[in-house]
């Protein structure tokens, strides 16, 4: 952890919205509390700004998926940090989301984060940085391929930024802004100086652009390592393979039959039983899960009380309490909501590629 100086810094999560490129998995589920290797995406973000030293974290929530979160999360005591909701109403924007938060905000600097990113490399030295040096905001950057869909920096040669640009047609960089900003108290009063954009939100990247025009600083650093925003399902499933990909031990707490082979990295929770099966890591599989005479290939992460027969899964999410039964086929590349039964009888082998919500049923006959 990193020194005690940073425990003024507050940290605000972003965890509200629509998510609507993740539908229908978020028509019944927050998509910041989808699992990535069995562990709620919204943790990794908690879990960095605990381990920069930041000891008090407010989560902005919707009132659809809000009590979810809270529920999953709880009062921050498992991580000895306070956590503190606060609702927005309608999602209007990430800069909408500060003016909701600043009460919560006071006069303090802040680490905002937004609830569905990963980052590889935490925050605490960007904390320390920001913390020392005489930046308004920081942001953090990263080459992409495909930057219109993106926040767009452009530099000067001191690192400072020239200006930024929302999803443009025609990118003056390939540097998208990564979901993790640091400001100020300043940021307030640029939020208040900007209007809604065409897509009727209060953007963050108009507030920035306003501290510019007014002659304050912001920095910026750009990333090496991942990061990976979630918006979608193979989003989802790229984070939960590169989180996989970075495990690097065996934990075995279930049984593991003798007809069963389990090599690679591989966690099998407790609780959990396997009977002739091949499971190839990285993966993992949460508690109190059934699998019988089925694969487990790279890159699957199976949720607790999940029970398989006969089934091969390869690069694949399945969340809690799963039932693909007697299913004489392969599943790639899907990302499967919690309670879902997949049954199937009398096909002949095949290979599926699915996205199906909570609750959902599928007979393949
Ligand atoms: P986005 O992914 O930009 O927006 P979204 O969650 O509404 O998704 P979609 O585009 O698929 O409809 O949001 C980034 C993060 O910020 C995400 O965790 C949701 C959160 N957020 C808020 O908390 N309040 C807001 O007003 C917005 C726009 C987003």
């Amino acid at each position: 952890m990193s020194d005690a100086k940073n425990a003024n810094m507050k940290g605000l999560i972003l965890s509200g919205g629509k998510g609507t490129r993740m539908r229908p998995i978020t028509h019944t589920a927050a998509k910041q509390l989808l699992p990535v290797a069995n562990k709620p995406i919204l943790f990794y973000g908690v879990e960095a700004l605990v381990d920069a030293g930041i000891r008090e974290i407010g989560i902005i929530i919707s009132p659809e998926t809000g009590n979810d979160v809270k529920e999953c999360v709880g009062d921050g005591s498992r991580w000895d940090i306070k956590i503190t909701y606060i609702l927005q109403e309608h999602p209007m924007g990430l800069a909408h989301a500060v003016k909701t938060a600043r009460d919560f905000l006071g006069h303090s600097p802040f680490v905002m984060y937004l609830g569905d990113n990963l980052i590889k490399d935490g925050v605490g030295p960007l904390v320390e940085r920001f913390s020392k040096g005489n930046a308004d905001a920081f942001i953090l950057l990263k080459e992409v391929a495909n930057p219109s869909a993106f926040g767009v920096a452009l530099l000067e040669k001191d690192g400072s930024i020239n200006c930024l640009e929302e999803k443009p047609a025609q990118p003056k960089s390939n540097l998208a802004l990564v979901g993790v900003y640091l400001f100020n108290e300043k940021i307030h009063q640029a939020i208040d100086e900007i209007k809604p954009s065409r897509r009727g939100e209060l953007e963050i990247t108009d507030a920035i652009q306003r501290l510019i025009a007014t002659k304050h600083r912001v920095d910026s650093h750009i990333l090496r390592s991942w990061w990976l925003d979630t918006g979608k399902k193979d989003d989802m499933l790229e984070a939960n393979r590169v989180v996989l990909d970075e495990m690097t031990d065996m934990e075995m707490l279930g049984n593991v039959d003798e007809n069963s082979r389990v090599s690679g990295r591989v966690h099998i929770g407790k609780g959990s039983k396997l009977v002739n099966c091949i499971v190839r890591g990285p993966a993992v599989i949460g508690e109190n899960c059934t699998l019988e005479n089925s694969y487990v290939g790279p890159f699957t992460s199976i949720g607790d009380g999940a029970r398989v027969t006969q089934a091969e899964l390869e690069h694949c999410i399945l969340r809690e309490k799963c039932q693909i039964l007697d299913f004489n086929g392969r599943i790639a590349d899907s990302l499967i909501g919690v309670g879902v039964e997949l049954t199937r009888s009398n096909g002949k082998p095949q290979a599926f590629r699915l996205m199906l919500g909570d609750d959902s049923k599928v007979e393949v006959v």
